[in-house]
Formats: structure tokens, C-alpha cells, sequence
């Protein structure tokens, strides 16, 4: 029997841990938090993330072979393999403040692991780390010398959030960093095996430490890239009456260029998109790279810049001023099928609406009011760091009413605003709700999802990112921010 103990049960951790269970039944795995709410979360009903498919695999195996605890110390010094899946957000002040990795979190979990061990450990850095950190966390571990052998090895998860157990089930590649040497090679075989009981072993890549920390920052820079190429494309589609959509498909059949994540959005969001390019300049940086840490650093401002136009083409269209008028916004999560918020381009985008003074109706099938509350209320990066929390800011938050209905959020609206691409939204009456709204009737897709022509028969006024303009924006003067 391999005993492996995984700290943190968040959205990486307890799926990859949940499907680790349920592919062989010879490993026991124990998910280990500090936060008793999320444990509870994990061994009740409902289970404290939404990703489909999740629930019948945590029922599968819950109990037999996985179990959720908040004992820490215990599991984490009986098990052989620990994987640290911890929180490393962005840094809030200090050096490297707003681009840098904060890993206190980090540290602490190596400097427990390092008191409690007894035995020798193989230790697996799950979360996305600057590069170098395996090495930093190898001086943690082996500093109280007492005779044990600690190995580790990188092991960068790529799962997305919303189709995390088909990701689990089905990945592109696993990939396996440890140190060329025996005592790293063995370690490496022993996770090998344990990836083995489902994943072809072509697909599992190993490497050393420094290219498999490197190779997961890269990955999520280079999906980032995609987007804002494309959304900035979707810039000159507008001023220009090419369709973004058409240029993308045609982009994409280039089998060089691919036809996968080329959607253009209101911008992307997500836990890890920003903050690992955000990482990655830090790093160009402290190597004396200024030129590629200006490179990586425009990818994200190409994002802010889709998020700001967005508010812009709203305000603009509606007469130049929002003041007042009700704004239904439609999805708040960061992406379909989940409830995660972290980043959503929606929290920019509303509060950018409430700069002008509009007042919103938001609704989303997965997010709560309290979570929108919190959101709308924060600074940029404070979220992650729950002890920064600050108090909601209560002049813009009275502005702003949550429903758990989109019909709800519509009516007597003036103008809508979709900025997450759930299924739901593309099925909805949108002649009802053309019929309850305030005249002239304003649309704003931000996902591309509704059918633009059918909209404007209804008689609607639609904005979609990057498609030939309305007549009727045509004639508004462009906005300067
Ligand atoms: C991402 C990576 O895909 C995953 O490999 C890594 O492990 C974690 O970061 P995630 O953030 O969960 O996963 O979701 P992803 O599907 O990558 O979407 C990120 C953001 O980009 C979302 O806001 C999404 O709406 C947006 N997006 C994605 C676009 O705007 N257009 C696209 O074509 C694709
Ligand atoms: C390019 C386009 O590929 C082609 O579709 C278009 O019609 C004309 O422009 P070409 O310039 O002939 O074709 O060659 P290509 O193979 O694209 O290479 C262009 C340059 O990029 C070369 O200098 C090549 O060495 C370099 N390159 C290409 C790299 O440095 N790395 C790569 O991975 C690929
Ligand atoms: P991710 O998206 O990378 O999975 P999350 O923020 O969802 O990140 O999850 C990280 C989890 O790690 C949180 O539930 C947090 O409580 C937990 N955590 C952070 N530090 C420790 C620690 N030292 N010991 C145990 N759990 C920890």
C-alpha cells in the first residue's frame, strides 16, 4: 500500500487527489487542510468546489481510499509520497509586491513537513511555484538533519477548472521534474507508477526540476498569449468590420497555429493566468531580461486593455453615461462551469460600471451574493490573502443587487452585459426579454454566445466582442478613457 497525503484541498488538490483514489485502489490518499470549513466541505454533500463529474468520484472512493482531514501533522508523517498544493498568490507589498510569488504558505507546509517526518518522503510541488523553488524547499526540508531523506520532484498540474476530472481522466501529458540523480530518478519512478494505473506511459514526460517548474509557467503563458493575440485582433475587427470569429477559425486551420483557445472574451481570468505571467516578468527581471519581462507583461496588459474597452463600448453606447441606469449582468464566474471568481474579468468589468455610476443585477448559476459582495469590494490581488480582507466599500456596494434568476436581473433593465459563457445564457427567451426591458433595449455579449443577427431582429442594440458593429455604435463617438 502507497500512503500519499496531499496539503490543501482546494481546486488543484482535491480533484487531482479524488481521481489519484479512484484509479487504484492500492493507494490509500489523505487530503489535509488547515481550513476546517473546506475539510467539512469535502466529507458532507456538498462539496466545497463545483466541477462536474466531481461528486460521483469523491462518493466512489470517499471512505475507502480517500479520506479528507484536518490533522496534518498525523497524515503528512505516515504517508510515503506528500504533495503540496497550497495556496502562492501574488505577492501584496514588499519586494516584488503585485508580480512575485507570495509562498509563505509554501514554506510553512515544508518547514511542518520537515518537523514531523520520521521517515524518508518523496515530496511533490503541485501548486505553481517560481522556478527555483524545488531548490529552496530542498534546503528547507534537509536542514534539521535527522537522518531523513527527503526527494523532490515538480509535478505542474495543467487540469482547467470546469473540466478538471475529464482533464484528470484523459491529460495531454503528465509531466515529472526531479534531480538527475539516483535518489531523484527512483522518486520520479515511484510517482511514474502511480500516474502509470491510467495515463499511457508515453504521455507521462520527465525531466529535470528547473524544466518542469519552467515548462508549467511557460504553458500558462503561452495559453494567456493566445487570448490577448486574439482579443486584440478583435480590437481591429471592430474598427475595421472584419468578423473575429471568421478570422480566428481561419487562423486556427493552420495546423501549425491550431484551432483551440482562440475564442475572443471580455478578457481571461482565473487563478493562474495572471499570476504566473505575472511570475514570470519577476523572474525575467531578476535575471537582468528586461525586453522578454516586457513581452510577458504585455500580454496581461493587452487583457486589462480588453476589460477597459469593454466598459468603454457600454458607456458609450448608452448616451455616453450609465448613471443610474440598471445594468443586468449575466455571469460572474470566470469561466463556465464553476464558481470560482479569482480574476473573473466580470469583478474589473463591474466595477468599471459602478465608476460610472450604474447600478447592477447580477446573476450567476454557480457564485453566491456573498462572494460578489466580497469581490466588489476588495483590491486587486487582496483576495487570496484572507488576512487582508478589507470591509465592503458600502457607496458602490448599494448599487449593486444579486438574483438567482437571469428574468430577474433583466427587467427594467436598460442595457446587458454577458461576461461568462454559461449553456443557460444561450437558451434564454431573449424576446421575453427584449419585452421587459427599458427602450432602446441594449445587449453587450462579452463571451460571443448569442445569435447577433437574430438579436437585432428582435430589436435589441448588440455589442459582441470583435464582430462588425451595430449600426447604431457606428454612429456613437468613440469613448477616450
Ligand atoms: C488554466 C490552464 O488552461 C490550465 O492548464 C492550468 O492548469 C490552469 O490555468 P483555467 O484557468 O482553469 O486553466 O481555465 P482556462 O480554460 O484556461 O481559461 C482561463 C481563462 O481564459 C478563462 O477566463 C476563459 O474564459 C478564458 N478564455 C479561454 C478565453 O477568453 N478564450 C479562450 O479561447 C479560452
Ligand atoms: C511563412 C509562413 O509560414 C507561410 O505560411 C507564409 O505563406 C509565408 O511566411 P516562410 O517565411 O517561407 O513562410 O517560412 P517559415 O517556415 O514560416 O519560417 C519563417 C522563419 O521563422 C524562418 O526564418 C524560420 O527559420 C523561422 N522559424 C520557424 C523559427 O525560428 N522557429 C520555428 O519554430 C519556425
Ligand atoms: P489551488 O487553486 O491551487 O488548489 P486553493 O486556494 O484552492 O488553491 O487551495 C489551497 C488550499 O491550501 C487552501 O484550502 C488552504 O487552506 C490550504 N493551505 C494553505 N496552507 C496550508 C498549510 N500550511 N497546511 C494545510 N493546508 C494549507
Amino acid at each position: 500500500m502507497v500512503k500519499i497525503c496531499c496539503i490543501g484541498a482546494g481546486y488543484v488538490g482535491g480533484p487531482t487527489m479524488a481521481v489519484i483514489a479512484l484509479k487504484s485502489s492500492k493507494i490509500v490518499v489523505t487530503v489535509v487542510d488547515i481550513s476546517t470549513q473546506r475539510i467539512n466541505g469535502w466529507n458532507s454533500d456538498h462539496l466545497p468546489i463545483y466541477e462536474p463529474g466531481l461528486d460521483e468520484v469523491v462518493k466512489q472512493c470517499r471512505g475507502k481510499n480517500l479520506f479528507f482531514s484536518t490533522d496534518v501533522e498525523k497524515h503528512v508523517a505516515e504517508a510515503d509520497i506528500v504533495f503540496v498544493s497550497v495556496n502562492t498568490p501574488t505577492k501584496t507589498h514588499g519586494l516584488g509586491a503585485g508580480k512575485a510569488a507570495d509562498l509563505t504558505y509554501w514554506e510553512s507546509a515544508a518547514r511542518m513537513i520537515a518537523d514531523v517526518s520520521k521517515s524518508d518522503k518523496i515530496v511533490v510541488e503541485k501548486s505553481t511555484v517560481p522556478v527555483k523553488t524545488a531548490e529552496a524547499i530542498e534546503r528547507i526540508l534537509t536542514h534539521n538533519n535527522k537522518g531523513i531523506n527527503f526527494t523532490i520532484l515538480s509535478n505542474p498540474e495543467f487540469l482547467a477548472e470546469g473540466t478538471a476530472i475529464q482533464d484528470l481522466f484523459h491529460p495531454d501529458r503528465v509531466l515529472i521534474g526531479g534531480r538527475e540523480t539516483p535518489a531523484g530518478q527512483k522518486a520520479i519512478q515511484t510517482l511514474k507508477e502511480v500516474y502509470a494505473n491510467w495515463v499511457p506511459e508515453e504521455k507521462i514526460l520527465c525531466t529535470n526540476l528547473w524544466s518542469a517548474e519552467l515548462s508549467k509557467l511557460a504553458a500558462n503563458a503561452f495559453l494567456a498569449q493566445r487570448i490577448s493575440s486574439v482579443n486584440a485582433m478583435s480590437a481591429l475587427c471592430e474598427a475595421t468590420g472584419a468578423d473575429v470569429t471568421q478570422v480566428s477559425h481561419a487562423t486556427g486551420t493552420d495546423s501549425r497555429i491550431g484551432p483551440k483557445f482562440l475564442n475572443a472574451s471580455v478578457g481571461f481570468g482565473g487563478s493562474c493566468f495572471q499570476k504566473d505571467i505575472l511570475n514570470l516578468v519577476y523572474i525575467c527581471e531578476c535575471n537582468a531580461l528586461p525586453e522578454v519581462a516586457n513581452y510577458w507583461r504585455q500580454v496581461i496588459k493587452v487583457n486589462d486593455y480588453q476589460k477597459t474597452r469593454f466598459v468603454n463600448r457600454v458607456v458609450s453606447s448608452m448616451f455616453n453615461t450609465i448613471s443610474s441606469k440598471k445594468i443586468a449582468v449575466l455571469g460572474f464566474a470566470f469561466k463556465k462551469d464553476t464558481g470560482d471568481t479569482r480574476e473573473t474579468p466580470a469583478i474589473d468589468v463591474c466595477k468599471g460600471l459602478l465608476g460610472d455610476k450604474a447600478k447592477l443585477c447580477i446573476y450567476d448559476p454557480q457564485v453566491t451574493e456573498d462572494q460578489i459582495t466580497k469581490d466588489l469590494s476588495m483590491r486587486k490581488f487582496d483576495k487570496d490573502h484572507p488576512a487582508h480582507l478589507q470591509p465592503p466599500s458600502p457607496s458602490s456596494i448599494k448599487q449593486v443587487s444579486v438574483v438567482s434568476d437571469a428574468y430577474v436581473a433583466v427587467k427594467d433593465a436598460h442595457g446587458v452585459c454577458i461576461l461568462t459563457e454559461w449553456d443557460e445564457f444561450k437558451k434564454l427567451d431573449y424576446k421575453k426579454i427584449y419585452d421587459s426591458m427599458q427602450k432602446p433595449a441594449f445587449l453587450f455579449d462579452g463571451r460571443n454566445i448569442v445569435e447577433v443577427n437574430k438579436l437585432r431582429e428582435i430589436g435589441f442594440i448588440v455589442y459582441s466582442i470583435g464582430k462588425p458593429l451595430d449600426p447604431w455604435l457606428k454612429d456613437m463617438p468613440a469613448v477616450v478613457a
